[in-house]
Formats: structure tokens, C-alpha cells, sequence
């Protein structure tokens, strides 16, 4: 069976990405085989990681492209051209508009440092995240994997995994422990549930 060809856009140190390359070199991420990564900071760290693990790696930045618009019709064309069939949002710090999420709709998820639906949608980003979760006082925390729609953080849930909250914990710890004990074991699980389903449908339609 073919594996799905995965695309991965980051904005940042790539940790996320990092776990990915990780899965797919211990053969847990088996149905789907990651081809491209693309950023839209050309100094972003994972675009090291991508080069160091072999798998092409792109940088599209939004002022690059003439804006959002211009920057979603390079982004399809790059996908498109390698015949891409599933995106993951790694860490990936901008909103994708309807028309792009319609696009590949049921193929394109999002890992969220919360567990949704706390502590997401706009304005909730990186350790803002860990900072408003801070400031309620919730003792558990944790992550997200889920699909992208049109509404940020809104699409229906794949997998989440709890984290505690310590006494003492800064919104630096506590991102850290939510990475360590659930972003980079859920994303990767929830990339080989989705690839080895898109494979799946793509048997059911030959
Ligand atoms: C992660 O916490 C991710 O959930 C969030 O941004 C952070 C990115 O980290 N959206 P990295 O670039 O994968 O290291």
C-alpha cells in the first residue's frame, strides 16, 4: 500500500517536527511518509531539522508572497505539485483562511497545547496558552490533536492526552512538561491514525 504524503509547516524550533522525523525513523509513523516541510520564518530551527533529516524544506513567508492570499497560493501550489495528501500544523503560528481549509478539508491537523475546548481560538498561542491556564488555576492541562476548519482550534478532536499542573509551575515549565508528556507522543500517534485512514479510503475508492 502506498504511504499518505505528508506535509508539515512549522514557524518555529520545530520540536513537534522533531518527534514526527523521530516516529518515522522507529517505524511507529508507517502509513504515511513525511516529504516537505514549509515555513513562514525564514530562521526557523525545524527547517534545519527537515534538512537534517533528509525531507525537502521550503520557506514561504507571508510579506514574500504578496500577503495571505498570495502566500495560500503558494503554499497549493507546492502541495499540490508533490502530490501531498496530508498537512500537519507543527507549531505553525498563523491562521489558514476557509478557502484553504475547505480545500483539504479532513486533511490538514493541528496540535494545540490545551485541552480544547479550554484555552483555544484566537489569541491563543505558544505560552499564552500556559499563561491563561496558569491564571485560572487548573490543575490539569494538556494537549490537543485535531482537524483544521475555519474556526481556529474548532475542527472535531483526534486524540488528547492530560498533563498536571505543578505548584510552582511558570508558563515556561508548564509548557515544556505539556510538550514533553503529551504534544510529542500524541502528534505523531495521531499522524500515523490518520495517514493509515486516508489510505484506507483511497483503497475503498479504487
Ligand atoms: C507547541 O507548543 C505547539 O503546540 C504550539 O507551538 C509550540 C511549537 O513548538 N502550537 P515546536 O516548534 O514544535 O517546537
Amino acid at each position: 500500500m502506498n504511504k499518505a504524503k505528508i506535509a508539515v509547516l512549522v514557524s518555529g524550533g520545530g520540536t513537534n517536527l522533531q518527534a514526527l522525523i523521530d516516529a518515522q525513523a522507529a517505524g511507529t509513523l508507517h502509513s504515511g511518509e513525511l516529504r516537505l516541510v514549509v515555513s513562514n520564518k525564514a530562521d526557523a530551527f525545524a527547517l534545519e531539522r527537515a534538512r537534517r533529516a533528509g525531507i525537502e524544506a521550503l520557506t514561504l513567508t507571508r510579506a514574500a508572497c504578496g500577503g495571505q492570499a498570495g502566500f495560500e497560493a503558494a503554499l497549493t501550489e507546492a502541495l499540490d505539485a508533490r502530490g501531498i495528501d496530508l498537512i500537519i500544523l507543527a507549531g505553525f503560528m498563523s491562521i489558514l483562511s476557509a478557502d484553504f481549509t475547505s480545500r483539504y478539508d479532513g486533511r490538514i491537523i493541528n496540535i494545540h497545547p490545551s485541552l480544547i475546548p479550554s484555552f483555544c481560538g484566537k489569541g491563543y498561542y505558544g505560552l499564552k496558552v500556559h499563561e491563561a491556564a496558569l491564571q485560572y488555576g487548573v490543575k490539569v492541562t494538556g494537549a490537543t490533536v485535531h482537524y483544521v476548519n475555519e474556526i481556529p482550534d474548532g475542527g472535531k478532536i483526534i486524540l488528547q492526552e492530560p498533563v498536571r499542573v505543578l505548584p510552582g509551575d511558570t508558563p515556561e515549565t508548564l509548557q515544556r512538561r505539556v510538550m514533553e508528556q503529551a504534544e510529542w507522543r500524541i502528534l505523531p500517534e495521531a499522524a500515523e491514525l490518520v495517514s493509515a485512514q486516508l489510505q484506507k479510503n483511497k483503497e475503498t475508492v479504487k
